[in-house]
């Protein structure tokens, strides 16, 4: 069976996307997978690497930031050219996480794991993420969304009655806490106002949730299984950037997250429900915070998690009885066009 992986990608999320590549390309069984890598360069160039010193090097992880210079040839993306019989797009952020790809590949004819075109878009935009929710009864926190064209007009005293302090700014399309800010005061609010703005044309303004960070993987389509949950224990003031993947001692995995099982099995439940209210597919990480008073409040749903195999999204389905081989045997296997 040939199986392509998608990596690298336009997106602020490019060198996330190089680790996750590296840990699935590691981990796929060659005797079942013929693999190719496709490498999707900062420029959006499609790269078909062929050659084994590109492979060895993705999976060394500490030069695959060089890929893009190693010999390749032209992907053509002609259907018909290139063949493969399941995409995996390990591609995080915009143009990756977002459905273009899933739509290209969706006219190319070519199968590919995870959440369809619509569930893609959907989960990228927070603000749409949100609104779908809410209307579901899912609880969100609450947020404002300024749009480029009125940032003139984007005011910390109007944020602050309807939201209350702290709050978090953040780029409504963007992964990784890429551009996003805790706020605490107006001097820090318009700072992280003209942050966002350089990452996306809408940005939101949050308020912060006092509660645990709890993660889901939710894998399947019909037939659906949640993880245990996990929980992110940042020793950071928020998970940011930094303490996702250049601190190594910015954030810890509590595997499974230490929890009653009754409050356990309603984080699962709300994971589930998310799923199904957007469409999901495949596969997607759902982050929700635990108040004190048990509430669950959805925070986002990630359609295409970190995928190294460190990562959350495998480490709690392996929690769960599904080894990261097998995860990605089930994830070729639920791969639709
Ligand atoms: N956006 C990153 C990859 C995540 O959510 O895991
Ligand atoms: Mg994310």
């Amino acid at each position: 069976m040939s199986i392509g992986i998608l990596y690298g990608g336009q997106s602020t999320e490019h060198e996330v996307s190089m680790r996750s590549a590296a840990s699935v390309l590691e981990a796929l069984d060659k005797t079942k997978y013929d693999v190719s890598l496709i490498h999707i360069t900062k420029e959006g160039e499609w790269l078909l690497a062929d050659h084994n010193e590109e492979i060895e090097a993705l999976v060394d992880g500490e030069n695959a930031v060089q890929l893009s210079i190693l010999p390749s040839q032209q992907f053509n993306s002609q259907k018909g050219a290139c063949r493969f019989d399941v995409m995996l797009p390990i591609l995080h952020g915009t143009a990756g996480e977002d459905g273009v790809v899933q739509g290209v590949l969706e006219m190319m004819g070519i199968p590919y794991a995870g959440c369809n075109v619509r569930s893609s878009a959907v989960c990228m935009d927070k603000d749409m993420t949100k609104r779908l929710l809410k209307l579901e009864g899912i609880q969100v926190a609450d947020w404002v969304v300024y749009r480029y064209d009125e940032k003139e007009d984007v005011d910390f005293d109007i944020a602050k009655e309807q939201l209350g302090l702290p709050m978090f700014v953040k780029p409504v399309n963007q992964g990784s806490s890429v551009g996003v800010s805790k706020v605490t005061d107006k001097a820090s609010f318009d700072k992280a106002v003209a942050l966002a703005f350089q990452f996306d044309t809408k940005v939101m303004a949050e308020s912060a949730v006092n509660g645990r960070e709890i993660e889901v993987s939710v894998l399947g389509n019909a037939e659906l299984t949640a993880s245990v949950p996990g929980e992110i224990v940042a020793n950071t003031d928020f998970y940011s950037y930094e303490s996702k993947y250049e601190d190594e001692d910015g954030a810890a995995l509590e595997i499974p997250a230490k929890l009653p099982l009754q409050t356990s099995d309603a984080i699962r439940r709300t994971a589930l429900d998310v799923y199904r209210a957007l469409d999901c597919e495949g596969m997607a990480r759902v982050d929700v915070f635990l108040t004190d008073q048990d509430a669950v409040i959805v925070n986002e749903v990630n359609t295409l998690p970190g995928f190294t195999s460190i990562s959350m999204y495998p480490k709690l389905l392996e929690a769960s009885g599904i080894a990261y081989p097998e995860l990605l045997d089930q994830l070729i296997s639920l791969a639709r066009e």
